[in-house]
């Protein structure tokens, strides 16, 4: 089933005649006898939040995994702005724009904000550094994750904490705010409200969406279906590998999209 888009409310639009941000065609992948994607087809564009919905096991982390270079596909095409490209690693996928707050978020709780937001990027500079370079180097990190954690509007008690000391909904905070300060084209979420509060969770969709605003393509993965109705614009739904069907996620859409989730409707 499909669905007009959504309008989607800014500048760089998520019409279909307009060239998406990523296209992924034909993508298959097998784990020995299992085939977690089977020829899956699927679009997002510039400024449009993506859900990908399906039950557990469906591929939804599988094909994320491949989107951001975790794994290869067996067969399929990404298109990024209309240029086919190889994705063979989590760098490139990085160096390609492309930015995945994963299932399992990791963080490192011995480390504050600024050193998680720069852990395992050259930006932080070499460990040999002198000891007073290094420091400017961490001011000069520090006061970058500042102005990016104000800008997204994530309120943190004690910015030279270690995150361990956070609660859930401010350490996915900042794994989104990470992503999204990063990200200069796609933004891939795993479960970015799973096991999160009330309050937490509003804060987390709302980056998603001043993301969207910005003009960066989201692709969401979410069993929260309220949240998924209110922050995309169009899902696709997956069943055992397959897309089985892409719907605009709206409350008269949603017993649809139940029966395409659990199949044999
Ligand atoms: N590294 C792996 N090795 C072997 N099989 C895998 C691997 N990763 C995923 N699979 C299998 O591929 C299928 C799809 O798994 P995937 O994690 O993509 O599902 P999902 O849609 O993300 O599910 P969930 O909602 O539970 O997170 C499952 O059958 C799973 O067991
Ligand atoms: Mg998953």
């Amino acid at each position: 089933m499909t669905g007009p888009a959504r309008e989607p409310g800014n500048v760089n639009g998520g019409a279909p005649d307009r060239v998406p941000a990523l296209r992924i065609t034909g993508a298959t992948k097998r784990f020995g006898a299992v085939v977690a994607l089977d020829s899956v087809d699927v679009a997002v564009s510039h400024g449009e939040v993506l859900a990908l919905l399906g039950d557990n096991g469906a591929g939804k982390s599988t094909l994320i995994k491949c989107i951001s270079g975790v794994h290869r596909f067996d067969a399929g095409t990404v298109e990024l702005d209309g240029t086919v490209v190889e994705l063979g690693s989590p760098a490139a996928a990085r160096a390609a724009g492309i930015e995945t707050v994963y299932q399992d978020l990791a963080l490192f709780d011995n480390l504050d904000p600024a050193a998680n937001f720069y852990a395992g990027r050259e930006d932080a500079g070499p460990a040999w550094l002198p000891r007073g370079l290094r420091f400017l180097r961490r001011r000069a990190m520090a006061d970058a994750t500042t102005e990016v954690l104000g800008r997204l509007q994530v309120g943190l008690p004690d910015q030279r904490a270690g995150v361990g000391l956070l609660s859930g909904g401010q350490r996915q905070a900042i794994a989104v705010a990470r992503a999204a300060a990063f990200a200069s084209s796609i933004v891939i979420l795993d479960e970015p409200t799973a096991a999160l509060g009330l309050r937490e969770s509003r804060q987390v969709l709302d980056l998603i969406l001043r993301l969207r605003d910005e003009g960066r393509a989201v692709i969401v993965v979410s069993h929260a279906m309220d949240h998924v109705m209110e922050i995309a614009d169009r899902a696709v739904i997956m069943r055992r590998g397959r897309k089985v069907g892409e719907v605009v996620p709206t409350p008269e859409h949603q017993q649809t999209i139940v029966s395409l989730i659990i199949g044999g409707a």
